[in-house]
């Protein structure tokens, strides 16, 4: 079974994606790990997370690079979000996330293209979502809690500018596919948002 859970950011879905792999007993690919790996090396290689060639040059990342908390960083975000704009940084990911889906036994994905690119064929597909304002204020309180403190407003529009690349971007666009069931948790908490999640999977699998 091949589970793709896509959406914006700070929508809950890498959440909903962990805890769907607890409770179906699948691995948890988190992409956008991936693209926060190329951001940071883009930076460690003193390249412009904006130029195609310095992206692509960081892509040969070392695979213990995704273990560094840096990923986490608010910054390393924006810098992903930079460099997933490049098609030849999405075409040089593109396989490691397309043998991580298909393995035997099956695996759940989160991200922006996985049901529309990376698992076309997968047979249950979410699009997480909620409205920037709950984003902003989930994503404010998880870095008060981390110690960091940034004003609403400057997490609000770093969430807008976040949604505007990756949504506008020609190669890949966060978009949800056709057929995705919409979750929209702007009203939800985590454990009402995973319960329906886990109803929808199983109602797929019963009656694809
Ligand atoms: O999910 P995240 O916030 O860790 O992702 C960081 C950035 O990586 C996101 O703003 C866009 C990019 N990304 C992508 O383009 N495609 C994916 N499948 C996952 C992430």
């Amino acid at each position: 079974m091949i589970i793709a859970v896509d959406g914006p950011t700070a929508s809950g879905k890498g959440t909903i994606a962990r805890r769907l792999g607890e409770y179906f007993g699948l691995p948890v690919l988190d992409t956008g790990l991936l693209y926060r790996a190329v951001g940071y090396q883009t930076q460690l290689n003193h390249g412009d997370a904006d130029n195609a060639a310095d992206a692509l040059a960081a892509c040969d990342f070392p695979d213990d690079l995704l273990d560094d908390p840096a990923l986490r960083f608010e910054s390393t975000g924006s810098l992903a979000s930079r460099v997933s704009i490049h098609p030849a940084v999405r075409a040089a990911l593109f396989q490691r996330q397309v043998d991580f889906a298909n393995q035997p036994g099956g695996a759940i994905l989160d991200g922006r293209d996985i049901g529309t690119v990376i698992a076309p064929h997968a047979d249950a597909k979410l699009f997480v979502t909620a409205s920037a304002e709950e984003r902003a204020r989930r994503r404010q309180a998880e870095m008060l809690g981390r110690g960091v403190d940034v004003g609403y407003e400057v997490v609000l529009a770093d969430i807008h500018a976040r949604d505007t690349r990756d949504t506008g971007r020609a190669d890949a666009p966060l978009l949800r596919a056709n057929d995705a069931m919409l979750l929209d948790t702007s009203a939800m908490d985590i454990t009402a948002a995973v319960a329906a999640a886990i109803a929808f999977v199983e109602e797929r699998v019963r009656r694809p």
